[in-house]
Formats: structure tokens, sequence, C-alpha cells
């Protein structure tokens, strides 16, 4: 047991209480993104998907103009056709670059948010409301498109109708090609109607390429002993919290996931004491919520215990999440190994 210095902060004791305003006007690109754009979204030419992804984007995008009150924009663009594009591919190969890249250059009203940070928006304002807030908008930008669970799928199904009927256009990234959504999560096969009708409103551009976090992958997830994880705390210059991993765990199940991202505002890091083995899937889909909220605000982790990359068990990694688990691990071994310059100074005298 690592003993805990009683004046570092806890992430247990933040309570973010985002309001459904505060929710609606955190629709943006993530920090990391803000300067994303089609220019500086590098191809790897050994995977022609990428240009060909940089291609499709830029033709959404000239297609995209702010709709015009009460008509339905028919500009003579091939990529126009459908109202949604969809780019499915593996970890790392820059989907989220692009949807970005794209939210920056349309004009006019325009979102950008996770999956999960939708659905939160329509449970706090209600279905009406949230139609009403997004109807007419150019573009709503949906990062880590993913169906868990039936209410998703009726209610995404049916907004996404409404929105585009407004002439909203819809742009998704995702790491599961739109037919085959929620398949392993639910009984999709009785949600067919609704989930094909959703597929059916996106083209869909396969980006193929190797994860830009491959090589951390092949590494682990950095465990530290507890003299080396307190002098990583005591060094840290920015704000930082202490917890067992444990009672980070029982925290989460008190916050909606879409206010993960208040849970760690303005935090440099976190250290997770004690990490253990999961044991059920809505701690580890919490767990992952909580991973891509660090990962988006690059918020290092120090943590002692069993290393990050091991916290799900094979039972988990071969079920209907695994992709989800796959990309949680990879962002916990990037997470885990990044230090900052004064930190690194204080713990590696080398
Ligand atoms: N081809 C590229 N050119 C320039 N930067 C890239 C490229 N691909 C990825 N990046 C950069 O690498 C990082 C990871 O890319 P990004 O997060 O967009 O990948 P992703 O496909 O969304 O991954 P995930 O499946 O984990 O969500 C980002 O900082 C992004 O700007
Ligand atoms: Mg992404």
């Amino acid at each position: 047991m690592v003993t805990l210095p009683t004046s570092v902060p806890r992430l247990t004791d933040r309570q973010p209480g985002m309001t459904a305003a505060e929710l609606v006007e955190h629709l943006s690109p993530p920090p990391q993104f803000a300067t994303a754009s089609l220019e500086n979204y590098v191809p790897d030419e050994r995977f022609p998907s990428q240009q060909l992804a940089v291609t499709a984007v830029r033709a959404f995008a000239s297609g995209s103009a702010a709709p015009k009150r009460g008509l339905f924009s028919r500009k003579s663009n091939v990529a126009a056709t459908k109202p949604g594009v969809y780019l499915d591919g593996g970890f790392g190969v820059g989907k989220t670059h692009l949807l970005a890249a794209l939210w920056h250059q349309t004009r006019g009203r325009a979102y950008f948010g996770t999956f999960i940070e939708y659905t939160a928006i329509v449970g706090a304002l209600g279905y009406r409301e949230a139609v009403a807030h997004f109807r007419g908008a150019s573009l709503i930008a949906i990062d880590e498109f993913e169906l868990d669970d039936p209410g998703d799928t009726m209610v995404m199904s049916r907004l996404l109708g409404e929105l585009v009927a407004s002439g909203s256009r819809i742009a998704a990234t995702s790491n599961t090609p739109p037919h085959a959504l929620g398949e392993g999560r639910f009984a999709a096969q009785d949600f067919l109607r609704e989930i094909n009708a959703l597929a059916d409103r996106f083209t869909t551009v396969r980006i193929d390429g190797d994860d830009y976090r491959k090589r951390d992958i092949e590494g682990h997830a950095v465990s530290l002993d507890e003299a080396e994880f307190a002098a990583r705390i005591a060094a840290e210059t920015g704000s930082v919290t202490v917890d067992p991993f444990r009672d980070v765990l029982r925290h989460l199940a008190t916050v909606h996931p879409s206010r993960y991202v208040g849970l760690i505002r303005g935090l440099a890091s976190i250290g997770l004491t004690d990490v253990g083995v999961l044991s059920n899937q809505t701690d580890a889909l919490r767990l992952v919520a909580l991973v891509d909220r660090l990962y988006d605000a690059q918020v290092r982790i120090h943590a002692t215990g069993v290393p990050l990359d091991q916290v799900f068990p094979d039972e988990m990694l071969t079920g209907g999440y695994r992709k989800k688990y796959l990309r949680a691990t990879s962002r916990m071994v990037s997470l885990t190994s990044m230090i900052d310059e004064g930190v690194s100074a204080a713990v590696d005298p080398d």
C-alpha cells in the first residue's frame, strides 16, 4: 500500500456537475486538434486509403455550406449525395484529426462531440429540446460513434433522421463499420431496421494504416514502485490528484461519463495506486470513458500495482467491447509513459 500524503487532492473529491448548457457549450474539438487541418494531415503512402480519405473529406466539405433557411442545399457535388460521411478505421490512423479538420473548415453553425456527449445532451435537455437546439446546423460531427444499447440506437437513428431532414450534414468516426454497429454488444439483430436506416445516411470511408501509438502498444503501461510513485507526484508542477484505483472506479459510477470531461478539467496528471484487474464490464467501460477524456486532455497517469495495459481480463478482450478496451489500453500505455521534463529530471538522474 502506498501512503498518500493528505495534502494531495483526490479525484474522488471532485464533483463536476456540468449543466446541460455547459455540455452543449463544450461541443468543439479537444485542444490537441485545435490546429488539425486537411493540409497538415500527411497521408502514409503505404496506405492509399489515407489519401482517398482526405479527398473524400474535402469533397464532403465543399458541399457543406450552411443550409439555406427552409431550403435543402442542392449543390452539384457527388459527395453531397448522402448527407453523412463516416470515417471507419483502426486506432490512431487520424480519424479524429480529419473530423476536426472538417469541423474547422465548415462555415455556419457546426458542432463537434463524442457520441457519448450527444447522447448525454439528449438525456439532459430532453429529446425535443435537443432536436430544436441542433436543427438546421451546418454540421454535426460525432467522434467515436458506437451503439452500446438499444436506447442509444433508437434515439440516435431518430435524432439523425430529424437533423438530416432539417438540412444538417453529419460526419462520424468509428472503429466499427456502420452496418456492424452494436454487434456483440446487445441483440443488434432486433434493431436492424434502425441500424440500417442510420448506416444508410452515410458514405463510408475506410481508413487503413498503422496505429501511431503502435510502438507504445508493443511496450507496456508503466507501473511504478512506491518510491518512484511518490517522487513523481512530489515533482509534478501542475495540478495532480492521487487516489486508490478502486476508489476511482467507485467514484466514476456516481458521475455520468459525459461529465468526466469536467472531472479531470485543469489536471496535469492523476495518480492511481494499487491498480488491479477489473472484474466487471461496467467498471471497465467507465474506465474506458475516463481514459478517452484523459487522452483528449493529455493528462498524464502515474500508477502503482498491475500495469494498466493488463487490467482488462481475457474474457473482456474477446467480447463485443474488444476494440474499446484495446483503444483504452493503447491510450493508457501512452499516458503512463508521458512525464514532464521537470519530473523526468527529478526521478531519473541519468
Ligand atoms: N496522417 C497524419 N498526419 C498528421 N497527423 C496525424 C496523422 N494521423 C494521425 N495524426 C495525429 O496523430 C494523433 C492521433 O490521431 P487521431 O487521434 O486522429 O487518430 P484516431 O484514428 O482518431 O485514433 P483513435 O482510434 O484512437 O480514436 C493526432 O494527434 C493526429 O493529429
Ligand atoms: Mg479518434
